[in-house]
Order: structure tokens, then C-alpha cells, then sequence
């Protein structure tokens, strides 16, 4: 009774921690597709001119800039999300945006923010368009 119990249970775990590596495999081997190809294929120069055209607007890019709609970006790759100095987030973003801004997330945060953060202040800003995700990545890792 005991021993068939305690077999079942080694079992149970043994499938349950399988069933975890092959979930956290997967993921590891998304992410790296994803953050390869953001590094093979972005071109800085032409992440800055979409920065200017589409983020400019509300983000400034240089040390200490000012805030305006959005925070200041300077560094942002590799920031705690919602840490800019002096800026007031809304509540949902404080709420919700609790990760390190990875270029992976950052990739998504610029073509989908009201998906990542539902009530985002950033939601009025339609997003991006994929062709220029890479190239906006590379360039704001410049920024640092
Ligand atoms: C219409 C204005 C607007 C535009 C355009 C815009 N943003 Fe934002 N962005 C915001 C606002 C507002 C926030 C703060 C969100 C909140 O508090 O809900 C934000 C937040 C962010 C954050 C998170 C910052 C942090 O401190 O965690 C990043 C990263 C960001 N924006 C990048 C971009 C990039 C890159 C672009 C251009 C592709 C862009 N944004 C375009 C308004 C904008």
C-alpha cells in the first residue's frame, strides 16, 4: 500500500518535472531565436531615424532628458521597467510591467503595448511595424 503510494508519487514527479523542461526548453529556444535574429539583423542607423519619426514624439533618447508624454530612454535596455526617475507612470503599467526590459521585451512592448499592458498610457501610440523592430532594438541598445 505504502510502497505502491510512494512509486506513484516518484512517477507523478518525475512527469511533472519532464513536462517543466520541455516547456522551459522551448521557451529558452524561442527567445534565443527571437534575440539572434535582433542582433543579426538590426541596423542602428535606421532604428534611429524610426526613433525620431515614431517614439521622438514622446520619448527623448540622450542622458538626463527631459520626460515628456513618455520617460526618458536613455539606457532602457536592461532597466527595471518603470524605474525612470521623476516620471509618473500610470497605474496600470506600475502594476503590471514588473520585468527587465530584455530586447525580447522591449521588441514586443513597441509593436503591442496595450497587449503587454492593458490601460497603458503608451496605447495611443498604434506600435510599430515589425520590419522596423530589429533596427529600433539595435538602436536603443546604443543608448547607454
Ligand atoms: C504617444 C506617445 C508615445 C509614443 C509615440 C511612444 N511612447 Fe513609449 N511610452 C509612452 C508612455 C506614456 C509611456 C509610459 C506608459 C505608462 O505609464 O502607462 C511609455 C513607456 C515606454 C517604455 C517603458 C519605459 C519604462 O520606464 O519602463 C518604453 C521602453 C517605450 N515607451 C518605448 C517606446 C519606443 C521605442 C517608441 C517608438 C517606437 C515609443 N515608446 C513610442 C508614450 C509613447
Amino acid at each position: 500500500m505504502f510502497r505502491g503510494s510512494l512509486r506513484g508519487g516518484l512517477k507523478t514527479n518525475a512527469m511533472r518535472n519532464g513536462a517543466a523542461r520541455g516547456t522551459f526548453a522551448l521557451g529558452a529556444f524561442a527567445l534565443t531565436c527571437l534575440a539572434g535574429a535582433a542582433q543579426a539583423d538590426g541596423d542602428a542607423a535606421k532604428g534611429k531615424a524610426a526613433f525620431v519619426r515614431q517614439c521622438a514624439i514622446c520619448h527623448t533618447n540622450e542622458k538626463g532628458g527631459d520626460n515628456r508624454f513618455g520617460p526618458n530612454l536613455f539606457g532602457i535596455v536592461g532597466k527595471k521597467a518603470g524605474t525612470v526617475p521623476e516620471y509618473t507612470y500610470t497605474n496600470a503599467f506600475k502594476n503590471r510591467a514588473n520585468w527587465e526590459w530584455t530586447e525580447d521585451a522591449i521588441g514586443g512592448w513597441m509593436m503591442f503595448p496595450s497587449t503587454m499592458v492593458p490601460g497603458t498610457a503608451m496605447g495611443v501610440f498604434q506600435g510599430i511595424a515589425e520590419k522596423d523592430r530589429d533596427d529600433l532594438v539595435a538602436y536603443l541598445a546604443t543608448l547607454k
